[in-house]
């Protein structure tokens, strides 16, 4: 499954988890999330990561990475989910992280829509996701996307942070 995807004026292309660096200067030019759930920058090393963070157990291709790109090949967004976890026909958004100069206008919404229908169409009934007490900024826009919220959890400890984290869930109908 290659999720390739159109969103507004934003294409969806999915990256190998091998080479998940590629995210490395969108990351350090999110510095203001990464303080926000981290208490520092980006880590050198931090966008290789990503597909080491996710929970064990997942098949092959579980984990996608899609690069959202401009139509000069920029990449200025990062969406990391998981199909089918945790359980069958529900998808998990890890990560939706969007560059500072192009928030704000609509692009996250169109992504998510677009990501939506991408999961109808694979089967997909349900997605999931967890956001910080924080994350104030985050925490509207995916209430007015439809997510509903289910409990809290934590707190767990984030780089140099302690977070309550809500997780939030929406019916794809
Ligand atoms: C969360 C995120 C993905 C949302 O994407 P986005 O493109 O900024 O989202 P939208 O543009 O749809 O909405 C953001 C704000 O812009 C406003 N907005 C939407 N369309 C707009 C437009 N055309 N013109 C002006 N403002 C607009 C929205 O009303 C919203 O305002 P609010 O902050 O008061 O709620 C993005 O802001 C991001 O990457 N943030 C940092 C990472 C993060 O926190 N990710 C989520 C972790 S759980």
């Amino acid at each position: 499954m290659d999720f390739r995807f159109q969103a507004g004026e934003l294409t969806a292309e999915r990256v190998p988890d091998t080479e998940a660096e590629r995210f490395q200067p969108l990351l350090d030019g999110c510095e203001d999330f990464h303080q926000l759930t981290y208490g520092r920058p980006a880590l050198p090393d931090q966008a290789r990561l990503i597909p080491s963070e996710r929970p064990p157990g997942l098949v092959s291709g579980q984990g996608h990475l899609l690069a959202l790109k401009t139509a000069t090949g920029e990449v200025v967004g990062l969406l990391e989910a998981l199909r089918d976890f945790p359980t069958p026909g529900e998808w998990y958004i890890g990560i939706l992280l969007l560059a500072p100069q192009v928030r704000g206008q609509g692009r996250g919404q169109a992504v998510l829509h677009a990501y939506e229908a991408l999961v109808r169409a694979s089967g997909g009934t349900r997605l999931r996701l967890a956001v910080l007490e924080q994350n104030e900024a985050a925490h509207r826009f995916w209430t007015r996307m439809g997510f509903q919220p289910e409990n809290w959890v934590g707190p767990v400890e984030q780089g140099l942070k302690r977070h309550r984290l809500l997780r939030m869930t929406k019916a794809l109908g």
